[in-house]
This record gives structure tokens, C-alpha cells and sequence, in this order.
């Protein structure tokens, strides 16, 4: 693993197995699927870890020790559509997390990400905010999407992606230097069209079979 101010670059092996498998023009959906879900089981897992604990008691069949429980909710806020790809692995990780919604679409031309819905619980201020997109690209709907939760009252917002760009990540290093940005793989740099190089293509259209 490697850290460097906010952004965590998630080191696994079986990541960069999957990453190939992801990257590979030839991996049809239900692999592509598969493969990002075992991904995000991972992402859960690393994000989870800046979740503080707090001490309970439980009583086992022999005597009472200490149990943990975590102190505060937790709300997973996937960018639609692509970061629906990530839900189900993280709600398996953490069962009673709080689901929201942002609807995000990247204008073609401008790459100005266009708002189309938003959903989201109302204790935003009390939770642990986990923001779901597979990629972060020019940086610009996770900015957005960042913008909306703290005019909503999120004070603690992580960002978990599978693929980072550096111009993504250092927008978010200006705009919002108080979000923690966890990815399982940080690439080179963005093309001419704003896509990630050398990525994986659209996410959306990989997973969901729309290409
Ligand atoms: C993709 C991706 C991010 C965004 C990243 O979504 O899932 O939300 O682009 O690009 P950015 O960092 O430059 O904003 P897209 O707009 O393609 O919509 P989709 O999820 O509906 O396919
Ligand atoms: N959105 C994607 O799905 N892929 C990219 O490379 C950039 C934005």
C-alpha cells in the first residue's frame, strides 16, 4: 500500500490480477463483473479501516469479554451510474449501511459532469459518507458529487475508486483536500477524449454491456 497525502493506492495481488482482467478488451461482462466485485471487497475492506470503534460488552456461552461496535453510520453514496457496480460487495462488507444516490453524466464535449437526481439519507453530518465510482477521471463528478454531500452536511467523506488518474486526483487534492481517496490503481494520466490511459474504457458501458 502506498500513501501519499489523501490518496491510498490499495497494493494486492489479486488486485492487479483483476486490474488486467478489468483493463482487457476481451473480458465479457459477467467476468468483468466478477472481477471488479472481488475488487471492491478489497476497497471495503481498506476504507473500513478509518471507521473508529467503540467497546461493548458481549457474553459468550462462557463469560462476558469486550466486544466493538462501530460508532457511526455509514452511507455509501454511488455516482450512477458506474459506481453501482461497487454497492453490492460494500453492503455485503458493512450490512447496514445507508444507501444514497447521484445521479452523474459526463457532458461528451465539455467533460462537465451534468447533475440528474440525488437521493440520500437526512444524518449525512453523523455518518462516515463513502462516495462509489469506479473511475476518477478529470476529477470533475467526484468534485460535484463531494460539493452536493457537504451543502447536505457530510463532514467525513471517503472516495473509493478502481482506477485514478493523477489530474482526477490532484483536483480533489485542491478542491477537497479533506476527502481520503482509496483506488486500486493509480495510471498514467488522461487522453485527449478525458479517458483514463491506459483504464479500462467507460465503466459503465463495460459493466452494465451497453458498449
Ligand atoms: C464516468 C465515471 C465517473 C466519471 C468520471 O461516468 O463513472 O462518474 O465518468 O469522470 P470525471 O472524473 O472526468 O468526472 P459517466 O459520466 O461516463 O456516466 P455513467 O456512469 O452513467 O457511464
Ligand atoms: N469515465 C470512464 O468510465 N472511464 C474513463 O476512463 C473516464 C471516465
Amino acid at each position: 500500500m502506498s500513501t501519499r497525502q489523501n490518496l491510498t493506492v490499495i497494493e494486492n495481488p489479486l488486485i492487479k490480477r483483476d486490474i488486467t482482467y478489468l483493463r482487457d478488451e476481451e473480458t465479457k461482462e459477467y467476468q468483468f463483473r466478477l472481477a471488479l466485485k472481488r475488487i471492491a471487497y478489497i476497497l471495503a475492506s481498506e476504507v473500513s479501516k478509518n471507521f473508529e470503534v467503540v467497546e461493548t460488552e458481549v457474553k459468550t456461552p462462557l463469560e462476558i469479554t469486550v466486544g466493538h461496535k462501530i460508532k457511526k453510520d455509514v452511507i455509501l453514496v454511488p455516482i450512477l451510474r458506474a459506481g453501482l457496480s461497487l454497492v453490492e460487495a460494500f453492503i455485503e462488507m458493512i450490512p447496514y449501511a445507508k444507501v444514497g444516490h447521484i445521479g452523474l453524466q459526463r457532458d461528451e464535449k465539455t467533460f462537465q459532469p451534468v447533475e440528474y437526481y440525488y437521493k440520500a439519507p437526512k444524518n449525512l453530518g453523523d455518518s462516515t459518507v463513502i462516495i462509489l465510482d469506479p473511475m476518477l477521471a478529470t476529477g470533475g463528478s467526484a468534485s460535484v458529487a463531494t460539493q452536493f454531500l457537504k451543502g447536505r452536511g457530510a463532514s467525513e467523506i471517503i472516495m473509493a475508486n478502481l482506477i485514478a488518474a493523477p489530474e482526477g486526483v490532484k483536483r480533489m487534492e485542491q478542491e477537497h483536500p479533506d476527502v481520503k481517496i482509496f483506488t486500486a490503481q493509480l495510471d498514467r494520466e488522461l487522453n485527449e477524449s478525458a479517458y483514463i490511459v491506459p483504464g479500462l474504457g467507460d465503466a459503465g458501458d463495460r459493466n452494465f454491456g451497453t458498449l
